[in-house]
């Protein structure tokens, strides 16, 4: 198969890119693939919502900038900061215009939340299921479009780079270039190869490859494992977002999320002594950036031997609440707990991936023809921490940047056609899966237990030698049994285990998200650690 656009990723990134692509290019084909169901996303979680400058009388860029770069300590790209705030409510007018609603006032003004690290209100919200409501907007927006072909159930398994052509490639090749990919479609369980022009890789996050996290199955790392495999550059991967307030609930996975709008809205935190602790850690308390109130929430559990803390909301106005928080009042109710009699158990969960494929500001990743937006990208915004409700925000400036700058390429490109087919030979059906849902887990209790919110040259050592076994088990299972999702999501997951890793191995400080007791000075240089 050949297109002129290949995405890969049906969230906020990939919708964003392939929607104005086929607007601009109404006589080129654009195809957009997604490993399960189109709205099997992160982006259709996200509760709390989009940041943006939009009351002026209050609010402005150099606000939102700063707080962005505070969150980030240090390590943000300032120029991408700017560039991201100020361009960023165009794009939200956009969605607005897709169809998108945003929660209003009684006099119909938006109504703008606030959330940790924010100095202002400045949160448009759908309720709490607000990336529900734009992934609608945008796949519905899709449905007019009719040079968009859209293929659910096709599992990427790879780039296709010159080393499928048979040449050596290096981290120090220095024209590496993307021809398509690899693709498991699951509706024929065969590997079909899509060779396209330009290929946007909008995957999304890691965070399945902790015990605890808020993503749903599909956050596996792919786009960041594939891009390493190809020799591609990744950076900043130890910085990996542990929301503070996911809802306790053993054995539940993914975690549900009690968005940090709650906080912002006067939610309290407290320790099993009913103690509203954080105003022990920082001046801001509830509503410090994320990095502090994980961390004291989890030495709060470690003090006080608990597997969680709550959160108070029992002083909040009821009718209030409901309207602002629904789903998650109807979550809590469902599992016997009413917000305004008893407090919500809650622990913090792997949210969200700040590093990953490194780009330019123009979306370009260190391999030609090859684009990437979202969360698996590594744009500089973030820097050691993300400021909340940047992310979508982010998502959308660089799904236009990258359309921007991929819509100047396009004409000059054309199709690598000597691209070989996949190569079976010499695999079977694999014998037993239950092994690869047993290494699945122990990866993510070795990342859990070792590579969380508090670490030390220990556990990282350690963590290491135990991802060197799984890596070595997986390696001769793949090469020696049939492809599966679950046995690439695995290889995807060690190898993003490992990046982490690495990254917070080389990383000798503490920083944003990156804590280590054993280096607990921030360094006087600043880096981005690129593997
Ligand atoms: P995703 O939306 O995750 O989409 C990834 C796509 O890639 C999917 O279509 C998937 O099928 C596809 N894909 C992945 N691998 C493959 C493969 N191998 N082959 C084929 N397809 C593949 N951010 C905010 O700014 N505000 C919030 O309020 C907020 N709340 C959040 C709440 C929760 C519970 C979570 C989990 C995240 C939240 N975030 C929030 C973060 C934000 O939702 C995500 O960072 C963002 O939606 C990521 O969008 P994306 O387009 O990059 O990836
Ligand atoms: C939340 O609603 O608390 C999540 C917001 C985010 O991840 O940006």
């Amino acid at each position: 198969m050949q297109t002129d656009f290949l995405v890969i990723g049906s969230g906020i990134a990939g919708l964003t890119y392939a929607l104005k692509t086929a607007k601009q290019f109404p006589d080129k084909k654009i195809t957009v693939i997604t490993k399960t169901q189109a709205d099997e996303t992160n982006t259709k979680y996200a509760q709390g919502g989009i940041a943006g400058v939009w009351d002026e009388a209050k609010d402005s860029y150099d606000k939102h900038i700063e707080d962005t770069l505070i969150a980030g300590d240090g390590l943000c790209n300032e120029h991408i900061v700017e560039i991201v705030v100020k361009e960023g409510p165009e794009r939200i007018k956009e969605i607005i215009a897709y169809g998108a609603e945003f929660d209003k006032d009684d006099k119909g003004a938006y109504s703008l939340g606030k959330e940790g690290g924010h100095s202002e209100n400045r949160i448009l919200h759908h309720k709490d299921v607000t990336g529900k409501e734009m992934e609608r907007a945008l796949l519905n927006e899709l449905k007019n479009i009719k040079n968009i072909e859209l293929l659910n159930h096709c599992f990427v398994v790879d780039i296709i780079t010159q080393h499928h052509l048979g040449f050596l490639v290096t981290k120090s090749t220095l024209d590496i270039t993307c021809y398509g990919v690899y693709v498991l479609n699951l509706h024929t369980n065969h590997i079909e190869k899509i060779l396209a022009k330009i290929i946007l890789l909008a995957t999304g996050g890691c965070g399945q490859a902790y015990r605890t996290t808020t993503n749903p199955r599909i956050a596996t790392g792919d786009g960041i494992a594939m891009v390493y495999r190809a020799k591609g550059k990744i950076e900043n991967m130890e910085f990996i977002q542990f929301h503070p307030t996911a809802l306790y609930e053993p054995g539940i996975s993914p975690s549900f999320l009690i968005t940090e709008a709650v906080r912002g809205d006067g939610g309290i935190l407290r320790n099993k002594n009913n103690e509203a602790f954080m105003e022990r850690y920082d001046a801001r308390k509830d509503l410090a950036p994320r990095d502090i109130v994980a961390r004291a929430i989890d030495n709060e559990m470690k003090r006080t031997g608990t597997e969680h803390v709550y959160l108070d909301c029992r002083h909040m106005d009821k009718e209030k609440f409901i309207h602002h928080f629904p789903n998650i009042y109807e979550k809590c109710l469902s599992i016997g707990i009413d917000v305004m009699q008893q407090m919500i158990p809650v622990a913090p969960a792997a949210h969200y991936s700040c590093g990953g494929i490194k780009t330019d500001e123009w979306g370009r990743t260190s391999i030609k023809n090859l684009y990437a937006c979202g969360e698996c990208a590594s744009t500089g915004l973030h820097g050691a921490n993300r400021l909340a409700s940047n992310s979508l925000l982010e998502a959308m400036v660089f799904g236009h940047r990258c359309y921007l700058d991929s819509s100047e390429q396009i004409n000059t490109l054309s199709f690598e056609n000597r691209i070989p087919d996949w190569n079976v030979t010499g695999t079977s059906e694999p014998r037993e899966m239950i092994l690869i849902t047993q290494s699945q887990k122990e990866l993510q209790q070795i990342m859990s237990d070792y590579v969380g919110i508090v670490r030390t040259d220990v556990r990282l050592e350690r963590a290491m030698k135990r991802l060197d076994l799984l890596f070595s088990e997986t390696e001769a299972l793949y090469r020696s049994t049939k492809v599966s999702p679950q046995l690439c999501e695995l290889r995807n997951l060690i190898t993003v285990g490992y990046l982490i890793v690495k990254g917070a191995e080389f990383r000798k400080e503490s920083r944003g998200l990156h804590y280590n007791t054993d280096h607990l000075q921030k360094s006087e240089i600043l880096q981005n650690i690129i593997l």
